[in-house]
């Protein structure tokens, strides 16, 4: 990175009469993170190149050389030759200056008939199209990592929480299909965001639209828009798509977040639910026994700084007046973290959830210890005719006694259990089995394992049309 003392800026130099101070032109550049858009923006310029020759704005030997060139720059920057300069400000300008040097002043024309306002706005689009499209096959690929688990343990059965205190028995695979409810919607979300990520801003050029007789139509397609937005101060402002962006980034981070606690918890060695593989475990310094499980532990974390973003473009946004304003040169280092948080989390996800083992015994006992069946005992009074809060009540105090004794339900003896309730019979014992208390929810979204294999099913034909 090249950065003198005093500059002149070659592209907008024309108006000023003494060089920008240097703290001023490394303080307002973009170009050390908004290099990471090269790709986009060559892909933009050609794109615009081409148009800009079918209306006659330049010949076709214009636009070859322009074409050329910028694929040889293309080349250079992916060989790291590239010699960025702050002096330059940014991507844009670093790469039509070097185009210029390669070209002489065909270079210059290139810039006819658009802005750098509708330029980056372009670039920005096509880079979150790209990181998007490279997104939803990663929580493609998580989900399919779900079913897998979900397959193994459709009669796996652990206990189901409410307020982290054993509630009813579920099965472990009926658990993990709600993990995949949430990271479907979370497809859902990313493929919608990216509707609105897709439209085409050039052409707006600074913020009025141009006096060249551009053929916008023809740009949107050669980039794969949908269309071209329809109002051209909108266009070089709205940046409502990178907080949308931002909104559905963090409510995927706050589910792998939910997914990350349990996993904490169930490998921990009270509850002991789940063998996750050491390849995603560290260990400790000091203590030669541990086994931590950093990888959820970490995308735990990571979730606040995505969390962050979301709040710091909210607020780059507010009460900014149309249009263009130079704060939304600050969306693209949050949007780059938050797209670089999400690669990684869900990657990691992606890579462990299907290598997770259940530890069906521990799960199991667990269900077994904490009174799971006993809405299956109260729901069995209510079948006898008993009124559901009398049965309530009934249950209730045989749980106390339970209590007392350390025994669970299924462990009384049908006299013990008739202290509580003349009405109850020996066939009691089929609802007091854990196995009998999931098989009995049988319902679509229901825990039976038929169910769940069900959902399972329906999971997988969905994903094979993707
Ligand atoms: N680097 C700027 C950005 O990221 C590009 C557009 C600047 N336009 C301008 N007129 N200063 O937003």
């Amino acid at each position: 990175m090249t950065d003198t003392n005093k500059t002149t800026n070659q592209q907008w130099g024309g108006r000023f009469s003494e060089p920008v101070d240097a703290f001023v032109a490394r303080f307002t550049a973009s170009v050390e993170f908004d290099q990471r858009m090269a790709k986009q923006d060559i892909q933009g310029s050609i794109a615009h190149a081409k148009m800009l020759t079918a209306v006659g704005v330049l010949t076709e030997d214009e636009r070859d050389q322009i074409i050329q060139g910028l694929g040889e720059i293309e080349q250079e920057i992916a060989n790291g030759e590239f010699e960025w300069s702050i002096e330059l400000e940014d991507v844009h300008m670093n790469i039509e200056a070097r185009l210029t040097q390669k070209i002489g002043i065909t270079g210059k024309k290139l810039h006819t008939g658009r802005s750098r306002n509708d330029q980056v706005a372009t670039d920005i689009r096509l880079y979150m199209r790209d990181e998007i499209d490279f997104l939803l096959e990663e929580v493609t690929r998580l989900q399919q990592g779900i079913l897998s688990l979900a397959e193994r343990n459709t009669d796996t059965i652990m206990p189901g929480f409410t307020h982290l205190q054993t509630a009813q028995p579920v099965t472990f695979g009926h658990h993990l299909m709600a993990w995949y409810e949430m990271a479907q919607r979370d497809y859902e979300r990313l493929l919608d965001c990216r509707k609105r990520v897709n439209i085409l801003p050039l052409g707006a050029a600074a913020l009025a639209g141009t006096t060249y007789p551009i053929d916008r139509n023809m740009t949107a397609e050669l980039l794969g828009f949908e269309r071209p937005t329809y109002n051209s101060l909108d266009s070089v402002s709205d940046r409502d798509f990178a907080i949308e962006f931002t909104s559905a980034a963090s409510i995927i981070m706050m589910h792998l977040s939910r997914w990350a606690e349990e996993l904490v918890m169930w490998t921990s060695a009270q509850f002991n639910f789940i063998y996750l593989p050491d390849r995603f475990c560290t260990g400790s310094s000091i203590m030669p026994q541990k086994k931590n499980p950093d990888v959820p532990e970490l995308v735990r974390g990571k979730t606040g700084r995505v969390y962050g973003h979301l709040m710091g473009l909210l607020t780059l946004m507010k009460s900014q007046c149309l249009a263009y304003n130079k704060d939304n040169q600050e969306d693209k280092e949050p949007l780059f973290d938050t797209a670089d948080t999400l690669r990684g989390s869900l990657r990691a996800f992606a890579d462990m959830i299907p290598a997770i083992e259940a530890r069906s015994e521990h799960m199991y006992e667990a269900a077994r210890r904490g009174f799971s069946t006993a809405t299956d005992l109260a729901d069995y009074l209510v079948r006898k005719g008993v009124a559901f809060r009398d049965a309530h009540e009934i249950v209730g105090k045989a749980v106390g006694f339970g209590v007392e004794q350390e025994r669970d339900l299924s462990e009384m003896t049908l006299e013990e259990l008739q202290q509580f309730g003349d009405m109850i019979g020996a066939d009691v014992f089929e609802v007091l089995t854990l196995e009998g208390s999931v098989a009995a929810r049988d319902h679509i979204g229901g825990t039976a394992p038929a169910q769940v294999k069900a959902a399972i099913k329906r999971a997988q034909d969905e994903l094979a049309t993707r």
